[in-house]
């Protein structure tokens, strides 16, 4: 971490925190709060996390329970780590945890936390979210951009099957990253952008390194009253970051203005972007709140940063676990053969039918949800859980990792097997709270729809127009499978494997 614990303690000291937490602590300790471990003066339990916080919160649960009382700096957490508590939380009580917590990133990189992944709960988060479900992610405006899928995805078999000709081995990982890039950036932009486009650092890692920094722990944010000194140097590169994006998107914005007739084209007939359709929302005042372009441009922000990479990293750990497994993968391959054929590609039609790779993904879900921590909850007043008093601003943590690994609801839970899944009712939709790789209730992901489709459709491209093997020999059970936590959890070593095309031509 970049900052000595020596100037923390020392700055926290002299701003008497100690005493001040001992009276909120001395009040708290009268009502039964949850278990907690053992932490320290002033840090809390700051010191007990590491790279992977999913990990190490997983088993900090495993000693003291599904709920667990944890302190981050001067900010109480709750820590949710079973399917039976995730439910309390996120079902029962779903009002009382349904907003977000402040947030230094979000207030400085999201136009004032005004987007929708951070925005407060209250009436203005209901109208935004009721608008981006009902105008932006609708089936009707999902299904409206499946040719640019269908056109990208062709580019991308033709792509990787030139490496087949020499026998290259292939960075997975890249390709994927790139490719759900583009068709993000077509959905929401209406076309692909290059690097030289966002302030010449280029697009993508602009975006990736606004998510990364959104998910450092930041010691504004436990450390409220330090926001001000930026110990970390976060805040100011936080600023460029922000910057960057304001840049890009006045240009973007200034392209569909100058372009409405092009756009208004586009409606009778082709897919219309987010952007067209954020902007004809805007300019006919028809929105149940003051909507202008700081809204259009934090809405871009939200639609780009949560398809882009989830998608990637969930494509990324199906493949690495296909491979890693090739009596599976022959299996997803064997139901492709039969619904599909070997004389073409996969339709997004096609997807319904392919039972076993639904298995597939779930399991692969259950061992490895890209945001295994959600997105932090935060509770708007006290409320009794379970028995436990939770105070009002806690930030809820629901651990999904710990839930996808909990032996009392899975068997070997650490094993890969898609198998568990036949005939078993659990779904990753939001209902069952045994497997919640969207979340659930009101927070729950409004673009999962989205999402499955994508994910579904990359996979069963890359396993259908190709088989895979590892490249200088490697075998399958010596593939590395470490984790890199950010917003989104991704694999920390990329994915190389060499492709052989299997479709007759
Ligand atoms: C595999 C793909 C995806 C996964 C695994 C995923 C997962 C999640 C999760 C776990 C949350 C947090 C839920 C919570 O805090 O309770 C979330 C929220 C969200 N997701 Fe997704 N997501 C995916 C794709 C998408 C796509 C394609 C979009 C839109 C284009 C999207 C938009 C959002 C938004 C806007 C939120 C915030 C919702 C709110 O706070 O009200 N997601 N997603």
């Amino acid at each position: 971490m970049e900052f000595s614990w020596f100037w923390l303690t020392t700055i926290a000291f002299f701003l008497a925190i100690p005493l001040l937490h001992r009276l909120r602590s001395v009040n708290n300790k009268k009502k039964k709060l949850p278990p907690s471990p053992k932490g320290l003066p002033i840090l809390g339990h700051l010191h007990m996390l590491g790279k992977n916080p999913h990990q190490d919160l997983y088993t900090i649960a495993k000693e003291h329970g599904p709920i667990v009382f944890m302190r981050f700096g001067w900010v109480p957490h709750i820590v949710v780590s079973s399917n039976k508590s995730a439910e309390l939380f996120l079902k029962t009580h779903d009002l009382v945890f349904a907003s977000r917590p402040p947030h230094q990133a979000a207030e400085i990189m999201s136009w004032g936390q005004k987007n929708l992944s951070f925005g407060k709960y209250g009436p203005y988060w209901r109208s935004m979210r009721k608008l981006c479900t009902l105008e932006l992610l609708s089936t009707l405006k999902i299904n409206s951009f499946q040719p640019m899928r269908k056109e990208e995805l062709g580019l991308f078999v033709e792509s990787l099957k030139l490496s087949c000709r020499g026998k290259a081995a292939v960075d997975l990982s890249a390709k994927i990253s790139s490719l759900t890039a583009e068709m993000s950036c077509r959905m929401v932009f209406g076309k692909k952008y290059e690097d030289k486009d966002m302030g010449g650092r280029g697009f993508k890692s602009v975006i990736e390194e606004g998510m990364k920094l959104a998910a450092l722990p930041n010691l504004g944010d436990y450390f409220p009253f330090l926001g001000i000194f930026d110990l970390q140097g976060f805040k100011s590169k936080m600023k460029k970051i922000a910057k960057a994006y304001d840049d890009f998107f006045e240009k973007v914005i200034d392209e569909h203005v100058n372009g409405a007739a092009e756009a208004a084209d586009r409606a009778d007939g082709k897919a219309r972007d987010i952007v067209d359709t954020l902007m004809s929302i805007m300019q006919s005042g028809d929105a149940e709140f003051q909507f202008d372009r700081g809204h259009v441009k934090a809405i871009m922000l939200d639609m780009l940063a949560a398809s882009m990479d989830t998608a990637a990293s969930t494509v990324e750990w199906i493949l690495a676990l296909l491979i890693k497994n090739p009596k599976v993968m022959k299996k997803v391959q064997e139901e492709l053969e039969q619904v599909v054929g070997l004389e073409r590609m996969v339709e997004e039609s096609d997807l319904d039918q392919l039972k076993y790779l639904d298995m597939v993904v779930k399991e692969t879900f259950r061992l490895h949800p890209v945001a295994p921590l959600l997105i932090p909850h935060y509770s708007t007043e006290d409320c009794t859980v379970n028995g436990y008093h939770i105070p009002k601003e806690s930030r809820v943590i629901v651990n999904t990792h710990a839930i996808g690994r909990d032996p009392n609801v899975w068997a070997r839970p650490n094993e890969f097997f898609p198998e568990r899944f036949v005939g078993s009712e659990i779904d990753l939709r939001g209902q069952h709270f045994e497997l919640l790789p969207f979340g659930s209730g009101r927070r729950g992901c409004p673009g999962m729809q989205l999402g499955l489709i994508q994910v579904r459709l990359i996979v069963s491209q890359l396993v259908h127009c190709f088989d895979w093997k590892l490249p200088e020999g490697m075998l399958p059970e010596e593939l590395d499978m470490t984790e890199e936590f950010s917003l989104v959890v991704s694999r920390a070593n990329p994915l190389i494997a060499i492709p052989t095309f299997r479709l007759r031509d």
